[in-house]
């Protein structure tokens, strides 16, 4: 019997790492099984063994035999007659698709762990690549102990949520490009893949991991600045924070995490626009010992 691994249900276990070994033990057959099943997943849909063999063209004992395989591991469930992939299946075949198409030569540590991706470095040459896996709609265990009445893998793997990730990912590199040629500062979108974002990392350090900066007026001025440039070609960031900048080895801000971004139309454009500039105020003020008022940061954004 054919055995590809198995991925631990617990889900800070299943990290990349892994999902990498895995990768080197999947073969043809087992790829192009998740390959239809990820497919059918941005129509919705979970597919019927028969369906497999007819878009997938393998032998239906094959399917039969892999089903069974990827099923073991935790990469596809089955409901009654039906097979959906699940999020360590698109994973999978996530990972095998970016080193086939060389777009990274491998995944290295975790640099951000976080309630809605995991981010890993990766190199592809000389480039230093920043790989985002959108988790969004998982349920954070860590730092939480409240208790769900419903099981982990049931909600994590549930189709709606990997669609969401995908749909996060495709809208955060729609947005970074715009923001990129209107000259905002963020990090270059390099390539897609489901719910993965391949993009230049940053060499940098979250504000909030600061202890001082060089001349904080400045880098507000500066914040402000670019949070000008995103608004004047329609875009707030909407979860704008010191955790969301990163300062680079120039003292220069970054702004990074962009899936939930509106467009000044949005009906709470201008609440979430005033959010974005009191939590940057608010900061610089707390941390800084600046005194910036909310009038002052708005009148940089929106009239300057
Ligand atoms: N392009 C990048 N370069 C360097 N580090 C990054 C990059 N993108 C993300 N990170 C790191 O990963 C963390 C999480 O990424 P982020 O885009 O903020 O997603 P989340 O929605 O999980 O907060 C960031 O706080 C940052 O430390
Ligand atoms: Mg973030």
């Amino acid at each position: 019997m054919i055995h590809i691994g198995t991925v631990p249900k617990n889900p800070d276990l299943s990290s990349i790492r892994i999902i990498a070994d895995f990768v080197k033990k999947l073969g043809p057959e087992d790829y192009m099984i998740l390959k239809t099943l990820a497919s059918a997943l941005t129509h919705r849909q979970s597919l019927t063994k028969q369906q497999i063999v007819n878009y997938s063209k393998l032998h239906e004992d094959i399917v039969d035999f892999r089903l069974r395989a990827l099923r073991n591991s935790n990469l596809v469930s089955k409901h009654d007659h039906d097979f959906a992939i699940l999020r360590a299946g698109l994973d999978t075949m996530v990972l095998k698709l970016l080193a086939d198409k060389n777009v990274v030569g491998g995944i290295g540590k975790p640099i951000g762990l976080g309630k809605e991706s995991d981010v890993y470095e990766a190199m592809k040459d000389e480039m230093k690549l920043a790989v985002k896996f959108y988790r969004i709609g998982r349920i954070s265990f860590r730092g939480t102990t409240k208790k769900r009445s419903f099981s982990f893998r049931q909600e994590d793997n549930s189709h709606h949520w990997l669609l969401v990730s995908m749909n996060g990912a495709k809208k955060e590199v729609e947005i970074l490009q715009r923001l990129m040629k209107s000259g905002v500062s963020v990090p270059k979108p390099l390539y897609r893949a489901m719910h993965c974002v391949v993009m230049k990392r940053i060499n940098g350090i979250p504000l909030a991991n600061l202890l001082n900066v060089n001349d904080p007026p400045v880098l507000f001025n500066e914040i402000m600045r670019n949070v000008r440039m995103a608004y004047k070609n329609n875009i707030i960031h909407s979860d704008l924070s010191e955790y969301n900048i990163l300062i680079g080895q120039s003292g220069e801000p970054h702004i990074i995490d962009w899936p939930q971004a509106v467009s000044t139309n949005h009906p709470n454009a201008k609440l979430l626009i005033t959010r974005d500039v009191v939590n940057i105020v608010n900061y610089f003020n707390r941390k800084f010992h600046l005194a910036q008022t909310v009038a002052d940061g708005m009148e940089l954004v929106l009239n300057s």
